[in-house]
């Protein structure tokens, strides 16, 4: 089975593995800014250590078998964050995306930024789009949420068919949304003891299970994701109907 994200050092001993009931988990990426504060730093050393926690956690999804991960980087809200913090996650932005197309070949992944790409410096803007066309051919796929509000997600998507005078339909207004074409999320996973949603894929997750974690994202590891995917197979998933757990 394809792997998503390559190798990570914890595979050999992998705990837990999923299949495909579990295809699509989301990470709602919270409490940087109290992991930062609780060591007496500025908040932006939080987002710096969470980017790197960012990276060993899609890892070791795809190490135990998920096919899409999705991530909450930066909300429409958060641009109201002070300068200097949106200046830093800004960078890490396009430090990731360095990385990421300096590992393309490697790590075979397709990379879809879900938002409003508008709102970004031209520059990053660019090299957004430049990642998703020169990774458009991989299946595997991460989903980066940046400048993203599933508010706005919905009201665009149906502007769109208005626009085009087509029927809205459910079918028809996923197909509008930037993750047409991509499974709803299975699993979405809050961190950081808050227990929202904050206007992430509002339609998405309509059947995803919720697992909320007082683990602060930085300190996410391997073992968390473990327990949350344990508590994913222990629960019945009905969609509205009567299915025997
Ligand atoms: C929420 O924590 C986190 C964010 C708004 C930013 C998330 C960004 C990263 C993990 C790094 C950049 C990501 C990529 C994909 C390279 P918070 O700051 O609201 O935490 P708090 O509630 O403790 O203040």
């Amino acid at each position: 089975m394809p792997r998503l994200f390559g190798k990570s050092k914890s595979a050999d001993n992998a705990p837990v593995s999923v299949d495909e009931r579990l295809c699509h988990i989301a990470f709602i990426m919270d409490g940087n800014g109290r992991w930062a504060k609780s060591r007496g730093m500025p908040r932006e050393y939080g987002h710096s250590k969470g980017a790197e926690t960012f990276k060993k956690i899609v890892r070791y999804c795809g190490d135990i078998g998920i096919k899409i991960v999705t991530v909450y980087a930066f909300s429409t809200e958060n641009w109201s964050r002070p300068d200097a913090e949106v200046r830093r996650i800004m960078s890490l932005l396009g430090e990731y995306i360095d990385g990421a197309e300096r590992e393309l070949d490697e790590n075979k992944i397709r990379y879809v930024f879900l938002g409003d790409k508008d709102a970004f410096d031209a520059h990053l803007r660019e090299r957004m789009i430049n990642l998703e066309q020169i990774s458009a051919g991989y299946e595997l796929r991460l989903n980066i949420a940046a400048n993203y509000g599933g508010r706005a997600e919905i009201v665009r998507a149906a502007s769109i068919l208005a626009s085009r005078g087509e029927e809205i339909t459910e079918a028809s207004l996923s197909s509008c949304l930037y993750t047409a074409g991509c499974p709803d999320p299975d699993l979405i996973v809050r961190t950081a003891n808050e227990q929202r949603v904050s206007n992430f894929l509002l339609w998405q997750g309509a059947y995803s299970e919720y697992y909320f974690t007082p683990t602060l994202w930085p300190d996410m590891t391997p073992d968390d994701v473990d327990a949350a995917v344990r508590d994913f197979y222990s629960r019945g998933r009905r969609y509205g109907g009567v299915v025997n757990k």
